[in-house]
């Protein structure tokens, strides 16, 4: 799938802000746990959440839409306990299927799951967790087996705050007896809304937000109605993509709080920034100033906004600095940009930016979804024509890119528009 962009069009408008892949796709896999029929409403129709209902429906779950975007899951007949290599090897969310069906029936088998290039994305942490709380785990054949033997409540101490680890930790915890305590626990917005949503059904767990999370396992759940929240790096990326092409975007239904680390960024390089609680605006009035950004855990700088960021300083006025503490292998954008004419220099985990007065519309390829998102964004506002290859990349996480550009004023359509909006189908 190809998209292609005109550059040059300044955007201007509202935009309404889908809900957050990362947290339906977490969401989608608890609803196993509650044995019965679950709700979920605010779900974006993104090619990951459709490839999270392929495996739902694999193992023996049922999902409908019953409205544009929400969700029913019916979890209520028996289920699979191995998840099919086929639909697993798409998604690395795939694995969050580990605690939840750890969580209803306390034996499960994945495969490695897949997903996005973006480094080796080791389970280590999250086998720990299940090691701690009684689980005999396995790694062989390219599969993961954890199979309950006598299990208890544990502090769990992770050496780093995964999301993932963090997220099947309190799925398994929430049905195992006793009290799990998680230290070091990651305190992305996702994690508070899986927190909610374990709540609803009927879950016992505290302290979600903060590093320190308690889990008192109970042994029934019960179906919930629950609303996935904004997706903040959508958010983000439309706010970005007010700065790059030199107009005014106003985003509508987000949590502000959550995107306080990027709005101080795009302030720093000189976006003036207008924020309510549920919308934000971004206008550019000037030249973009140069800035050193280092991606952490929440509330830090959000990776997944590292590459479009990278996008947007490639037009500063000076050099830049960013700096990758989450991924290892999250630069490769960096190569498609410099053949539109950034001037970008990668050393491990740093990559310095120094601007250029304009880019310049080229064939490039997306090489995982970020990377798609940024040269998007570089297309806006490059001269010419940008086509970028594996734009398929981008409907993983954007819902109707395409249809909501278009009525910022961008110039975008897939390529000969056979394909009409990705992930739209299904
Ligand atoms: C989630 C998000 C992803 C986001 C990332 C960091 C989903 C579906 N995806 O991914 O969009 O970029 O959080 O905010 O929610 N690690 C280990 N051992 C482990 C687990 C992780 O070393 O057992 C390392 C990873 O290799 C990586 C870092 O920890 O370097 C962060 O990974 P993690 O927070 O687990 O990210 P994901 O949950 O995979």
């Amino acid at each position: 799938m190809k998209l292609l962009i005109e550059g040059g069009r300044r955007l201007q408008g509202r935009v309404r802000i889908s809900g957050a892949k990362n947290s339906a796709l977490v969401l989608i896999a608890a609803s196993a746990i509650s044995g019965g029929e679950v709700i979920l409403d605010n779900v974006p129709k993104i090619s990951d959440v459709l490839t999270q209902l392929e495996i739902v429906r694999a193992i023996g779950g049922r999902a409908s839409w019953t409205g544009e975007n929400t969700l029913c899951l019916d979890w209520s007949g028996p289920l699979e306990g191995e998840l099919p290599y086929v639909h697993a090897k798409k998604l690395r969310a795939s694995n969050l299927f580990l605690g939840a069906l750890a969580a209803r029936q306390k034996r499960v088998k994945i495969p490695l799951p897949g997903g996005c290039n973006i480094g080796s994305r080791p389970m280590d942490l999250h086998l720990k967790g299940f090691h701690l709380l009684g689980y005999q785990v396995s790694m062989k054949h390219g599969f993961i087996e954890a199979r309950a033997g006598k299990i208890e409540g544990n502090r769990i101490y992770l050496d780093f705050p995964s999301v993932g680890a963090t997220e099947n930790i309190m799925m398994a915890a929430a049905g195992t007896p006793g009290i799990t305590v998680i230290e070091n626990a990651a305190r992305e917005p996702e994690i508070v809304d899986l927190a909610g949503f374990l709540n609803a059904m009927g879950g016992r767990v505290r302290g979600a937000g903060t590093d320190v999370i308690k889990i008192e396992g109970v042994s029934e759940f019960r179906g919930a109605r629950f609303s996935v929240i904004p997706d903040r790096i959508e958010a983000g990326t439309y706010l970005i993509a007010a700065g790059i092409s030199g107009g005014e975007v106003t985003v509508e239904n987000v949590i502000t709080r959550h995107l306080q680390p990027v709005i101080a960024k795009l302030q720093d390089v000189g976006l003036d920034v207008a924020a309510g609680e549920d919308r934000i605006t971004v206008r550019r009035s000037g030249d973009l100033l140069p800035t050193d950004v280092k991606t952490l855990p929440y509330p830090g700088f959000p990776t997944d906004l590292q590459s479009p960021m990278m996008a947007l300083l490639s037009l500063a006025r000076g050099t830049s600095i960013i700096v990758e503490n989450v991924f290892e292998n999250r630069f490769q954008v960096a190569d498609e940009l410099k053949r539109m004419g950034a001037k970008i220099r990668v050393k491990g985990q740093t990559a310095v930016i120094e601007g250029v007065e304009r880019l310049y519309g080229t064939q490039v390829r997306a090489t995982d979804l970020r990377a798609g998102a940024a040269l998007l964004l570089a297309g806006l506002a490059a001269d010419g024509v940008t086509e970028i290859l594996q734009a398929e990349l981008i409907a993983r996480g954007y819902e109707k890119v395409v249809e909501k550009l278009g009525a910022l004023g961008a110039a975008v359509r897939m390529a000969g528009d056979e394909g009409g909006e990705p992930g739209a189908k299904a």
